[in-house]
């Protein structure tokens, strides 16, 4: 397993406060925003059993992000400095709109390496369409406006502290995108502080394509829109493991009984990461492609966990 690192989706709460069209999650029943949380003791009790006994495949990569709205979730920072513990690089994904200045404040004082937040559209017609569902347009209007200055507010923030805390911008791809994506990238390039990266993906995430700060430029000047396209792109077998909020462990974000794998409340987080099994499954989607469960070769999300 030598060279190999692991990485997880933690879902910390089944509760949003946007409704946005797009969401895989908003079923527009209610439904899935049944507000279940997970249990912040037993996630504690987690990351002391990683601390004191690792698994045999180095933990990497931890992003809070799942069904809902992270900062939902009260005991956040907290959640952050104790995975800091085990994971070197531990993030967010948010929809912006409750990132004041005091959360942002607490985020980055508990040493978090990325805030990225969900903002789809230059203007608030385009974000309207997209993350205003229920909301009067003047709402939505100050719903985006309060999104970027909250951007911006993290921003400055983290420039005075000096703090490495990678802030990204995430845009879904919508119709008539392309004249979207260059004011995208024009506004987020101008706004004070600076943000480290634009990504942009389809629906579902199948194919994305991400412009750092450096590459701006480029992008607009050569129309890279057009002529450069997206690559394939999805959940990475081992890189993005989801929990979700009752503990269920899956191999990627592919949610259903075969990528299940067990449930890190009722079996032990690293016993399941150094069983056979699983390390046999990281060896397939690595090294021996032929290997990897039929389910994934059928797999309707892009098959990019693998090259096969
Ligand atoms: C489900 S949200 C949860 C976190 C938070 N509420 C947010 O919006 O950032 C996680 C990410 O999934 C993205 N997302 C939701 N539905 C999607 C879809 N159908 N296709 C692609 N990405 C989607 C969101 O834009 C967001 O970046
Ligand atoms: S903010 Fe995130 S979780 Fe909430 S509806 Fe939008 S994409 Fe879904
Ligand atoms: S190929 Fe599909 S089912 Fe298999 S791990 Fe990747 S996303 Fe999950």
């Amino acid at each position: 397993m030598k060279g190999f690192t692991l990485g997880f989706q933690i879902d910390l709460i089944c509760a949003c406060n946007l409704k946005c069209n797009f969401c895989t999650y908003n079923d527009n029943s209610d439904s899935w925003r049944n507000g279940e949380r997970l249990s912040f003791e037993k996630l504690k009790d987690v990351f002391d059993k990683l601390y004191e006994n690792p698994p045999d495949i180095p933990l990497e990569r931890l992003q809070f992000v799942g069904s809902g709205e992270p900062l939902l979730y009260k005991q956040l920072p907290e959640a952050i400095s104790y995975a800091k513990r085990v994971f070197s690089y531990v993030g967010i994904t948010t929809n912006g709109v409750l990132l004041t200045k005091e959360i942002s404040q607490k985020l980055i004082d508990a040493g978090t390496n990325e805030i990225s937040i969900s903002i789809t559209g230059a203007s608030p017609e385009v974000y309207a369409r997209h993350q205003g569902s229920g909301k009067t347009f003047d709402e939505v209007v100050r719903q985006f406006d309060l999104v970027k200055q909250n951007i911006e507010n993290l921003c400055i923030l983290r420039n005075m502290k000096k703090r490495p805390l990678n802030v990204l911008i995430s845009t879904i791809l919508h119709e008539g995108s392309k004249e979207d994506f260059v004011k995208c990238l024009n506004m987020w390039r101008n706004m004070n502080g600076g943000v480290n990266m634009v990504l942009f993906r389809t629906m579902n995430g199948i194919k994305s394509t991400s412009v750092s700060a450096d590459s701006y430029e480029e992008y607009i000047s050569n129309d890279l829109v057009s002529s450069n396209g997206f690559t394939p792109s999805c959940t990475m077998f081992g890189k993005t493991m989801q929990i979700s909020v009752n503990g269920d462990l899956y191999i990627c974000c592919a949610l259903n009984e075969q990528t299940r794998i067990g449930n890190i409340f009722e079996t032990d987080i690293t016993e399941i990461l150094n069983s056979e099994k699983f390390k046999k499954m990281v060896n397939a989607f690595h090294c021996q492609y032929r290997d990897v469960p039929e389910y994934c070769k059928r797999c309707s999300m892009g098959r990019s966990c693998a090259t096969f």
